[in-house]
């Protein structure tokens, strides 16, 4: 059965659809979208999905009269750049795409955030429509509007606000996910239920074995619940002038994690987020802020979910004190000696603190990354 989140954002607001065969479906679901007269879209995957699914995305537009063209980049971050959102402005325009026509993102967060951006710059902005390949994109990147590329300047330095104007979220092409990856994607479903909901982290604790197998009907409650909590949050604050901000609980120390590794795929971006929420937790619980229990809970529920939580257990490194102190106050723009952070008071009680202190930061890295105890 078809599950319907409402992105509720006025005249951007959008359906995300979750369920089976919803790429089979794709035709008749993307047709109301395109304008009178229109019978084609343009596809943007990478050459992995295109080649697992890129056909049945094909035969499933042509079952609704609808021609699909596929402009296919490399799977990886790599393409997360300015090369590769030229070569793929460069082949639609080639290929005759005009504003009014419709591209689709078929692929990871990857293929998401490029396509986002390729769609909003392209003749001055086309409308876009979201196929997730990954269980990262269906519960995170592929809702909300966020695209981007990376540059010298950083990872997602360069990129809009360019909302989609439809996300379907198809569990059938789960079926084909690493099992890392999987986990990977289990990490964003958790921490929307150490955001704000106790009921959802309940849910996953209960049912932690299944998630972790790749079960359908517990993927699908767990997509269900993760898109309803973030299309809930953008409605609020669409370009992070405050809530949204939530959404990054464990980025900050995750994307420290990741630099540490040269964002290379020895450490994944949820691999990394799981250990920046324990981390958080942990963190709150020296200053005092959280239970204890409760930290120890997020942690037990991450590790059942297939996710490391401890920097020695974590794939990757070495993780340095200074090193991740460095990316972490860089990442946040640190004033005064001081950034912002998100914290917790307990499962359910993640809150935006903005005035973290970076001496007691790195004396909680140290103790992390085993310097001193
Ligand atoms: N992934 C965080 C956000 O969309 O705001």
């Amino acid at each position: 059965m078809t599950k319907t989140v409402r992105v509720e954002l006025a005249e951007r607001a959008y359906d995300i659809l979750i369920g089976e065969g919803l790429v089979e479906r794709a035709g008749e679901l993307i047709r109301p979208l395109l304008k009178p007269g229109r019978d084609r879209v343009f596809i943007v995957s990478d050459d992995n999905v295109a080649r697992l699914h890129g056909q049945r995305l094909i035969d499933g537009l042509v079952a609704a009269d609808i021609r699909g063209q596929m402009v296919s980049v490399p799977p990886g971050e790599e393409s997360k750049s300015f090369v590769y959102l030229d070569v793929v402005l460069g082949e639609l325009i080639a290929a005759g795409a005009e504003r009014d026509d419709l591209i689709v993102a078929f692929g990871g967060g990857v293929v998401g955030d490029l396509t986002g951006l390729a769609a909003g710059l392209l003749k001055r902005g086309a409308r876009f429509v979201q196929i997730p390949t990954t269980l990262l994109a269906q519960v995170d990147s592929s809702v909300g509007g966020k695209t981007a590329i990376n540059s010298r300047a950083g990872k997602n330095m360069v990129g809009l606000f360019h909302q989609p104007a439809l996300v379907l979220a198809d569990l059938d092409v789960l079926g084909t996910l690493p099992v890392r990856e999987r986990s990977a994607g289990l990490a964003e479903v958790a921490k929307y239920a150490l955001i704000d909901d106790p009921a959802f982290f309940d849910y996953l604790e209960a049912n932690a074995a299944a998630l972790s197998q790749g079960h359908k009907t517990q993927l699908a409650e767990a997509v269900r619940v993760s898109c309803s909590s973030k299309a809930r949050i953008v409605a609020i604050d669409e370009t992070e002038q405050a809530e949204r901000a939530l959404l990054n609980l464990g980025h900050t120390f995750g994307h420290a994690l990741e630099r540490a590794n040269e964002f290379r795929p020895t450490l994944l971006h949820g691999e990394g987020v799981a250990a920046g929420m324990a981390m958080a937790m942990r963190y709150s619980v020296k200053l005092g802020l959280c239970p204890g229990q409760d930290a120890v809970r997020a942690e037990r529920l991450l590790n059942a979910l297939g996710l490391a939580t401890r920097l020695k257990d974590l794939g990757g490194g070495p993780y340095r004190a200074d090193e991740l102190l460095a990316h972490m106050a860089h990442d946040k723009k640190a004033r005064n000696g001081q950034l912002t952070l998100i914290l917790s008071r307990g499962i359910g009680k993640a809150y935006i603190e903005r005035t973290v202190m970076l001496d007691t930061l790195s004396e909680f890295l140290e103790i992390e990354t085993g310097f001193a105890s």
